[in-house]
């Protein structure tokens, strides 16, 4: 069985969901399949976002599956555009569901683009002293009256970031939904938000197939005295440390492993943990954006990443 893990506001969590970046435009037909078999196969909990494009096809796989609503853990994200027209932008992902509610619902980024012809494609608008997430998350809160959603919380924020929010929160997000894997294992991060309440939610957690990750000989090692493979013991090093893992998959085959944890010894723990020091292993999409320059716009400085 999946374990469940329980966020701050009491609410629980399947700790495996299944991710539903299909890049963009969203998958379409392919994310909704994705879906309906990930849910036959035990997966309880879906991870798409409005700049996925594909909200619809996760909403029908959900309300098509036969399984009861309150069994399924939904969530999507506000996208850039969305900061400061957070109640438009909920009700459009709402709808886009066709859910009566959203499990959680995060703040894709820490920081506001305008409109563009498509998510992702608007022009960044700059901080200034007034910081946007701040307003935005103020919306996000309002929000839970309406019952509509059940937890709230943050995707992309860096300690810094998350040092100007939290003064200002009145609900303390229940989880910062962040690259994670070994070889960016975010150690202050987690540490930063295990302290205040905040469960991290790792994406990329098999580094969407740019790192060396699966093919490390220590990690090759470690799945064979396991019998299982190299993205098992990702996963289950990512379970193990307390974060959530969403790894994407539309090959069945993958996706039984992915839900399929082995218990690792506290030397493999350690290997694990000490794998991104080796040398040609550093290298993270945050490496590959750090690379490019900025990240949609947007400055590491202003970013606050490492
Ligand atoms: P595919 O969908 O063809 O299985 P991440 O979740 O880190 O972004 O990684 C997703 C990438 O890793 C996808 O390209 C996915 O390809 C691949 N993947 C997912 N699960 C596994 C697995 N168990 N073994 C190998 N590759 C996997």
């Amino acid at each position: 069985p999946i374990p469940v893990f329980t966020f701050n506001n009491g609410a629980k969590v399947p700790s495996i969901g299944l991710g539903c970046w299909m890049g963009y435009p969203g998958g379409g037909e392919a994310v909704e399949t994705m879906c309906r078999t990930a849910l036959q196969m035990g997966y309880r909990h879906l991870d798409t976002a409005n700049g996925y494009a594909n909200e619809e096809y996760v909403g029908r796989a959900v309300r098509e599956s036969g399984i009861p609503r309150g069994e399924i853990f939904v969530v999507t994200k506000l996208p850039p555009a969305g900061h400061g027209k957070v109640q438009q932008y909920f009700e459009a992902s709402l709808n886009a569901l066709g859910l009566d509610y959203i499990d959680l619902y995060l703040m894709h980024w820490p920081q506001a683009m305008t409109e563009g012809p498509g998510p992702w494609l608007g022009e960044t608008i700059p901080r200034g002293n007034n910081p946007l997430f701040i307003e935005t998350w103020k919306e996000m809160e309002k929000l839970l009256q309406t019952g509509k959603v059940k937890s709230i919380g943050v995707s992309n924020f860096s300690i810094k970031n998350l040092r100007e929010l939290l003064p200002h929160c009145t609900v303390i997000p229940a989880t910062n939904q962040v690259e994670l894997h070994p070889c960016l294992p975010s150690f202050e991060l987690k540490a930063f938000c295990e302290e205040r309440g905040i469960i991290l939610t790792a994406y990329s957690p098999l580094g969407q197939g740019q790192t060396v990750l699966l093919t490390d000989p220590d990690s090759k090692r470690i799945a064979e005295q396991h019998g299982v493979t190299s993205a098992q013991v990702m996963i289950s090093w990512g379970i193990q440390r307390g974060t959530i893992i969403i790894p994407k998959s539309e090959k069945p085959e993958r996706m039984m492993q992915n839900i399929s944890l082995v218990k690792l010894s506290d030397e493999d723990m350690k290997t694990l943990d000490e794998l991104h020091m080796k040398p040609g292993m550093h290298r993270s999409l945050v490496d590959i954006h750090k690379e490019n320059g900025t990240v949609f716009g947007w400055t590491y400085e202003e970013l606050g990443w490492p």
